[in-house]
C-alpha cells in the first residue's frame, strides 16, 4: 500500500523534549536528590599556594555541635590512584588523590573536610579548622617560558612530541619570504564557571558505591572511582540526570568526588559535597594561559610560504593537561613549510582542564590573528587571503578531507554580512556617530566518533524508550536521541522517552569534544533496527497476530506500525498491539558503534569548518566598545536539530565575546589565590553584551562520521571568534591587541 511519507524529525527546528521539565523545576540536578540521613561536607582549602602543612588543629571544629567528623590525611582512609586505560577510561586531570601528602601545590587545594548534619554547620566547622603552614613564595608568573623538558613529554592522554607537526624547511622559507609577520599572542587563564557548581553525593551500601554527580562523563567517572576505591566497576554506579553545563570542567573527575566517597565510607551515611562559587576557581580546572609566537612568510601576492607556531602553556605542579594550541594549525592552510612546537610552564595553580574548544580555541585565535595581520601587511582583503591559501587536501597527513567547504563558508558569510562594503582604512567606516570595525576569522573543530552504545525499546503502552549512559549537559542530547529514535522507528517524538545519565545503561560517550551526538547516531539506529527485527519475529510467531505464519522479511515497519510489503493483510498494526498478541511487555534492541577518534589508519581528515564576520562599534569620546553584529557560517555536516544547533553557535559566539573582551582569572602574586573568584568579579559576557547573531549552517552530510552525516557543533562556534573581534577592534581603532582580553586601557592611545 502507498505510505504517506512522514516528515523526518532530523534536520528541523525541534524544541527540547526536556524543556517542560526544566522550566517547571521538575528536572533533578545532582544536588536536588535527597536521601535519609544524608550529611553535608564542606572542604577546607589551603590558603597558601606553595609549601606544606605543619599543623592541622581540628579540635575546635570537631567539638562543635552537629559536627560528625573532620577528615584529613590521617583519617580519610585509603584512596588509590587511578590510571588511564583503553579508550577514554580511568582519566582524571589531577591524578594525586586528595590528602595524599602534606605538600601544598596550589591555593585552594583540599587539606581537610568537615562533615556535619547541616550544610551551615559543616561550613562553620570547615572555617574553624586551624592550619599552620611552612609557606614558600608561589610561582604564578604570567610571562611564560617553556620548562626544560625532553622532546617527548607525558600528557593526560599519553606521550606527545613537542615538535607536533613539521614539513618542508620553515626556517629558511621564512627567512627568504618577501612578506613576514612575527608576533606573539597571549590568552589568559579562564575559569569555566558553569551555572551549576560541581556537586557530588556519595552513598555506600556494603561494598557498592552510588554517586550522584554533576558529570560530563559518567562512564569514565565510574571507572576512576572503582580504581580509587579498589572496587569492581559493577560495584559503582554514577547518576547524572541533568547538568547545569560544564564547558569541560566536568569532563574528568576532580578530587571532590573521591573525597565525598571516602567520607561517606567512614561515616556510614550518604555525604553531599557541593562547591561554593569561590571554590570553583580552585580545584576544578581552568583554561591554561597560553603564549604563542606565530611567524608567517608569504609572497607579495599573498601565497603562504612558511608557517611557524611555537606555543607555551601553563600547567599545575600535579597535572599533565595538554593545551593543544597546534591542533588545528597543520591543515588550516596550504603551506609547503610548517612547524608547530609546544612547551609547558609549571605554576602553583590548580589543574588545567579542557575548556570549550580546548587547545584549538586559543590556537586559532593566534593563527587567525596572524593571518589578519598578514592581510593588513599585504593590503589585501583577509577573506581573499584565506581563499588564496585554501588547501585541497590535509597537507599534514596527505589525506583528503571527508568534507570541507571553507571557501563556501567565507563566501556565504561575506554575502550575508555585506563584507564587500568594507573600507579597509582604519577608522574610516561610520554609522550613527559610531566608528565601525569589521573583522573576520576562520574556524575548525575535529569531527569524530567515540565508542557509543545504547538501547531502544518498543513498549506495549505505545511508547518508545531510548537509553544510553551518556549525559545531556544542556546542549540538547535528550532531544537529539528522541529525534534519532523517532526518525528510525517512525514513532512520533512525543511518544519517545529518553533516559540518560546512569551507568546502569549501555556505555555512552563523554559529553565532550562536540562528539556525543555524532557518536550516538549509528548506535541508536542499530538499536532501533534490532528492536524492530525482534518485533517482526514476534509478529510472525505470535498466535492471533495478523501476521502469524508470514515471513518476517516480508514485513515493513513504518510510522510505528507494521505492514506487509506484498499483501494488505492489515492496515498497519501498531507495535503495541503486536506486543500484546505476543504477550510481551516490550522488545529491546541494543546498538553500538565503534570509535573513529584515534583511528591509527584513517582514510580521511575529518573536521568541521566555519567562519565568523564581526562588527564592533567604537565611541572614542567615551571609550565604549561594543560587539554589534556577528554572522557565523558553519560547515558541520547535517545538523540534527537546527534550533538547538543555532543556539549552540550563538552561545559559543557570546562566550567568544567574553574571551575577547572580558574573561581573565587573575592570581595574587603573594598567596597565589585567584583574586576575582566570584561571578561579580570574573566577567563573562551576558545578555546585555550579546550582539545580533546570524547563524547559517551549510548542509553537506559527512557520511564518514555517521549515517546521517552529522558532525558536532558544541565547540566550533567559539573557535576563531576572538580573532575576528580583535581584527574588528583594529579596524575601528588602529590598535592591535595581542593579549586577551582587550581592555579599554589598551585602546586609550
Ligand atoms: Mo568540552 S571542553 O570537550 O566539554
Amino acid at each position: 500500500m502507498a505510505m504517506q511519507q512522514q516528515v523526518s524529525p532530523i534536520g528541523r527546528d525541534t524544541v527540547r523534549v526536556d524543556g517542560p521539565q526544566k522550566v517547571t523545576g521538575v528536572a533533578q540536578y545532582t544536588s536536588d536528590f535527597h536521601f535519609p540521613g544524608m550529611l553535608y561536607a564542606v572542604p577546607v582549602g589551603a590558603t597558601i599556594a606553595k609549601g606544606s602543612i605543619t599543623w592541622l588543629d581540628t579540635k575546635p571544629a570537631e567539638t562543635m555541635p552537629g559536627v560528625v567528623a573532620i577528615f584529613h590525611r590521617a583519617n580519610i582512609g585509603k584512596i588509590f590512584r587511578s590510571i588511564p586505560g583503553p579508550g577514554f577510561s580511568g582519566i582524571c586531570e589531577e591524578r594525586r588523590p586528595p590528602f595524599e601528602d602534606d605538600i601544598i601545590r596550589y591555593y585552594g587545594q583540599y587539606i581537610a573536610l568537615a562533615v556535619a548534619e547541616t550544610f551551615e554547620t559543616a561550613k562553620a566547622a570547615a572555617d574553624a579548622v586551624v592550619t599552620t603552614y611552612a609557606s614558600e613564595e608561589p610561582n604564578v608568573e604570567m610571562q611564560l617560558e617553556a620548562d626544560d623538558e625532553p622532546d617527548e613529554v607525558m600528557t593526560t592522554f599519553g606521550p606527545m612530541k613537542r615538535v607536533e607537526s613539521e614539513r618542508g624547511d620553515p626556517q629558511s622559507a621564512f627567512a627568504s619570504a618577501p612578506v613576514k609577520v612575527d608576533h606573539t599572542y597571549a590568552t589568559p587563564f579562564e575559569t569555566h564557571n558553569p551555572m551549576e557548581p560541581h556537586s557530588t553525593t556519595a552513598i555506600w551500601e556494603g561494598s557498592s558505591l552510588t554517586l550522584y554527580e554533576s558529570s560530563q562523563g559518567v562512564v569514565n567517572l565510574r571507572g576512576v572511582l572503582a580504581q580509587m576505591f579498589g572496587l569492581p566497576v559493577e560495584n559503582v554506579r554514577v547518576i547524572t540526570k541533568f547538568v547545569g553545563s560544564g564547558f569541560g570542567s566536568k569532563l574528568w573527575p576532580w578530587t571532590l568526588c573521591p573525597l565525598a566517597a571516602a567520607a561517606a565510607r567512614q561515616v556510614g551515611a550518604p555525604v553531599r559535597l557541593v562547591l561554593a562559587r569561590k571554590m570553583m576557581f580552585h580545584a576544578v580546572g581552568h583554561r591554561p594561559r597560553t603564549q604563542q609566537r606565530v611567524r608567517l612568510g608569504a609572497t607579495r601576492e599573498g601565497k603562504l610560504l612558511s608557517l611557524q607556531q611555537d606555543y607555551v602553556y601553563t600547567r599545575s605542579m600535579l597535572d599533565a593537561h595538554h593545551e593543544g594550541c597546534g591542533e588545528g594549525t597543520p591543515f588550516a592552510y596550504s603551506v609547503p613549510n610548517l612547524r608547530v612546537t609546544f612547551g609547558r610552564a609549571r605554576r602553583n595553580i590548580g589543574g588545567g582542564a579542557d575548556m570549550r574548544g580546548p587547545g584549538r580555541v586559543p590556537g586559532l585565535y593566534a593563527i587567525e590573528s596572524a593571518m589578519n595581520e598578514l592581510a593588513h601587511e599585504l593590503n589585501m582583503d583577509p577573506v581573499q587571503l584565506r581563499i588564496l591559501n585554501e588547501p585541497k587536501i590535509d597537507e599534514s597527513s596527505g589525506l583528503p578531507f571527508s568534507s570541507r567547504h571553507m571557501v563556501e563558508c567565507l563566501q556565504v558569510g561575506s554575502e550575508k554580512f555585506g563584507w564587500s562594503k568594507r573600507d579597509r582604512a582604519v577608522g574610516s567606516m561610520k554609522r550613527d556617530g559610531l566608528t565601525l570595525g569589521w573583522g573576520v576569522a576562520g574556524c575548525s573543530w575535529i569531527a569524530a566518533r567515540f565508542a557509543a552504545a545504547g538501547y531502544v525499546q518498543l513498549r506495549d503502552d505505545g511508547s518508545c524508550r531510548v537509553a544510553s549512559a551518556t549525559q545531556d549537559i544542556g546542549t540538547g542530547t535528550y532531544t537529539n536521541l528522541a529525534q534519532l529514535a523517532s526518525a528510525r522507528t517512525g514513532i512520533p517524538l512525543d511518544k519517545v522517552e529518553v533516559e540518560l545519565g546512569d551507568t546502569a545503561f549501555p556505555e555512552g560517550p563523554i559529553s565532550g569534544g562536540s562528539m556525543a551526538t555524532p557518536s550516538l547516531v549509528n548506535a541508536v539506529f542499530a538499536a532501533a533496527d534490532q528492536a524492530i527485527e525482534s518485533l517482526k519475529t514476534a509478529a510472525v510467531s505470535a498466535p492471533g497476530s495478523p501476521f502469524a505464519n508470514h515471513k518476517a522479511e516480508d514485513l515493513a515497519f513504518e510510522k510505528g506500525a507494521m505492514f506487509h510489503k506484498k499483501d494488505s493483510i492489515a492496515k498497519g498494526v501498531p507495535f503495541s498491539e503486536l506486543l500484546r498478541h505476543a504477550k510481551l511487555r516490550m522488545v529491546t534492541g541494543k546498538g553500538q558503534s565503534p570509535a573513529s577518534f584515534g583511528n591509527p589508519e584513517p582514510k580521511f581528515s575529518t573536521q568541521s569548518f566555519g567562519c565568523h564576520f564581526v562588527e564592533v562599534t567604537w565611541q572614542p569620546e567615551i571609550a565604549r566598545l561594543r560587539v554589534s553584529r556577528v554572522v557565523s557560517v558553519i560547515d558541520a555536516g547535517k545538523i540534527i536539530n537546527t534550533l538547538a544547533g543555532r543556539n549552540q553557535i550563538q552561545g559559543a559566539v557570546v562566550m567568544g565575546l567574553g574571551m575577547a573582551l572580558l574573561e581573565c582569572t587573575e592570581y595574587d602574586r603573594q598567596n597565589g589565590a585567584p583574586i576575582n573568584s566570584s561571578l561579580a568579579d570574573y566577567l563573562v559576557a551576558v545578555n546585555a553584551d550579546a550582539p545580533a547573531i546570524d547563524v547559517h549552517f551549510l548542509d553537506y552530510p559527512d557520511k564518514e562520521i555517521n549515517e546521517i552525516g552529522a558532525r558536532g557543533i558544541g565547540e566550533i562556534g567559539l573557535a576563531g571568534i576572538a580573532a575576528a573581534i580583535t581584527d574588528a577592534v583594529h579596524h575601528a581603532t588602529g590598535v592591535r591587541v595581542r593579549e586577551l582580553p582587550v581592555r579599554i586601557e589598551d585602546l586609550l592611545v
